[in-house]
This record gives C-alpha cells, structure tokens and sequence, in this order.
C-alpha cells in the first residue's frame, strides 16, 4: 500500500484513494454475493435456482440489514483514514502505531460484548502490542531504507510530500474506528448467525459501504480531480495487487470475526507480522536482528499467556479446616 501511494508517477497525479476504496467494497460485493448464493442452494439443494435467488434477495433486503448502515459507513471512514495515514507514514511507523487497534478493540469488547479480560490477559495483550512493534522497529526495511528510497525516488520522478502529524493522527483514529467496528460486527453476526449466513452479512455490509465510498469519497472529495484527470487515474498493476489485497484480507478479516473473534483476529495478525519477517529473512539471507528475535519472542509469549489455562488458584483455608 504504501509503495502503491508513494511511487513515481511522471507527470500525472497519484491515483485517487477514494477510487481505490470504493473499487473494493465493489470486489467484496461481487464475491460476497457468489459466496452467498453458493451457501444458499447448498443449504437448500431441492429448491430452484429462481427460489434460492428470492431467499438470497429476501435475506439481503431483510427488515434488519439497516443495521449494518453504522459499520459500513465506519469501515469506509477507516479504510479512509488507513489510506490518508499510509500516505503520509512510513511503513514501518504506520505498523507499529496501527497496533494500538488490539488494546482499542479489548476496550470495545468489554464495553460492547461484556467480555471480560483477565490481569494476565492484559499483561498479555501489553506484551504483544509492544513485542509486534519490536518486530516491526527491526523489519527488513527500516525507516532509513524508505526515507533511502523515498530520496531516491524524489530525485527521478514526482513524490507526493507527506505530513507526520496528519499521518499520526490518522492511524489513532482509524485504530479507535477499528476496534470499534469489527466489535459491532461480531455481535450482529454472532447474534444472527443461525438465520442470516456470514456471506448474506457481507453483501449487505459491502452493500452500504458503497454509499458513502461513491458519495462521500469519490463525488465529494475528489469529484473535481475524478473530471480533470478520471477515475483511473495514476492506476498502475501496483495499485490493482494493493486492491485485490485490501478486498482479500477484508473477507478474511469477515472469516476470523465470525468464526473466531476480534482479539483472536488481532492475535493471527500480529503473527503474521512475524512469520513474515521470519520469512524474508530467510528468502534475503540476511539474520535476524536480536531485536526482532526479542520481538518474536515476547509476541509468542503474549499468545502463550492469553490463550492459556489461567495458574491454579491458591485457596487460603481457616486454620481449623487445614489438615
Ligand atoms: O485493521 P482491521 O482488522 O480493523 O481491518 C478490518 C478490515 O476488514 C477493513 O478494511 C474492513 O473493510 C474489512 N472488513 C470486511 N468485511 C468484514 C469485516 C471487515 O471487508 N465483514
């Protein structure tokens, strides 16, 4: 993503974000939509193709899909906000800083689902925000590799300048809007799950997000670039792998909220922060730096402590009862 943002682009703009954030919701609806239509005739093989895509309309257009208005429209802020923090961020920043959405969605588990999160979990998930940016501080790229390759780029063809405070503020808002989001989601797929399919869900979600991707994003915001220089823009094969991404890892995310949760979602990614890094240093030769390996460490440790059976309690007898 941040490659795709900050590439040369000669003499033209960079592509709009706008675009690109309402290019996704648009993949996830349409495959969304095959996922749930897959889902219905297998759960009602005897039924027709007509009937099956009535019950597929029906569902979609349920009394209750509204609700799924708040997170579409919170999602396309996030996705937004992760757009505008990206582009004025280094990669490596913009990770570590975007780790604060694991301590912001245990808070809004707690408010919202009830959920009830242990001393040692939160040590746990203390040690895993601060191992994953230990990981990221040592990645393969370092700040001084981007601002490397930033300089270089700069001087052979045109860079967007960026903004710091703007970027910061960017991915704290869009970490609070993420923890909040998928939070709200897992509780309306969780307390729907048995009459209303995850797939119904995400075509109803992908649904609502086109609004205000289209209204807000595309017309509002850079309506005017869109009639000087179109909709396609800057676009590049960069920027179509980094939109087929975005729309992938949106339905995994779907996946692990349903079947899984949130934190347990934040868990898997923070993983593969270092399953990744582990990897490249394998694939480039280089060794792993002893910060990263402390990093790897203590992320292991953190998943170790959340996940595992909590120390037996020691039980304080009366005198009389003790033998
Ligand atoms: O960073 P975080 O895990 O909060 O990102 C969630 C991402 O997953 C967002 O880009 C959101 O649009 C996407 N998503 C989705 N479908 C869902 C839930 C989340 O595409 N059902």
């Amino acid at each position: 993503m941040h490659h795709s943002r900050n590439s040369p682009t000669g003499p033209q703009p960079r592509y709009l974000s706008s675009t690109a954030v309402l290019l996704v919701e648009v993949i996830k609806l349409l495959a969304s939509l095959v996922l749930a239509t897959l889902d219905t005739c297998r759960s009602r093989p005897e039924a027709p193709t007509s009937t099956a895509m009535r019950y597929l309309y029906g569902s979609i257009f349920a009394p209750d899909s509204w609700k799924l208005i708040v997170p579409a429209a919170l999602y396309t802020l996030q996705n937004s906000l992760v757009y505008a923090a990206i582009s004025n961020l280094d990669a490596v920043t913009f990770q570590v800083t975007y780790q604060l959405k694991i301590l912001t969605t245990v808070l809004f588990s707690i408010l919202l689902l009830g959920r009830s999160i242990s001393l040692r979990q939160w040590l746990s998930l203390i040690l895993l925000t601060f191992g994953v940016a230990l990981v990221q501080i040592s990645g393969p790229l370092t700040s001084d590799d981007w601002r490397e390759r930033l300089s270089s780029l700069i001087r052979s063809g045109t860079v967007p300048t960026s903004n710091a405070f703007k970027g910061l503020m960017a991915v704290v808002a869009a970490s609070l809007t993420s923890g909040l989001t998928c939070v709200y989601f897992e509780k309306l797929v969780k307390d729907s799950m048995a009459s209303v399919s995850l797939w119904t869900r995400n075509v109803q979600l992908s649904f609502f997000s086109l609004f205000p991707a289209l209204f807000i994003g595309v017309i509002w915001q850079d309506g005017a670039a869109i009639v000087r220089y179109g909709f396609f823009v800057g676009y590049n094969p960069i920027v179509w792998v980094t939109i087929s991404l975005q729309a992938l890892g949106g339905l995994i995310v779907a996946v692990c909220i349903a079947y899984a949760d949130n934190v347990a979602k934040n868990f898997a990614a923070s993983l593969s922060i270092v399953v990744s890094y582990a990897a490249t240093t394998v694939i480039s030769r280089k060794p792993m730096t002893l910060h990263a390996t402390a990093g790897a460490t203590v992320v292991l440790l953190a998943i170790y402590l959340f996940n595992g059976r909590p120390a037996p309690r020691m039980v304080l007898l009366p005198v009389s009862q003790e033998r």
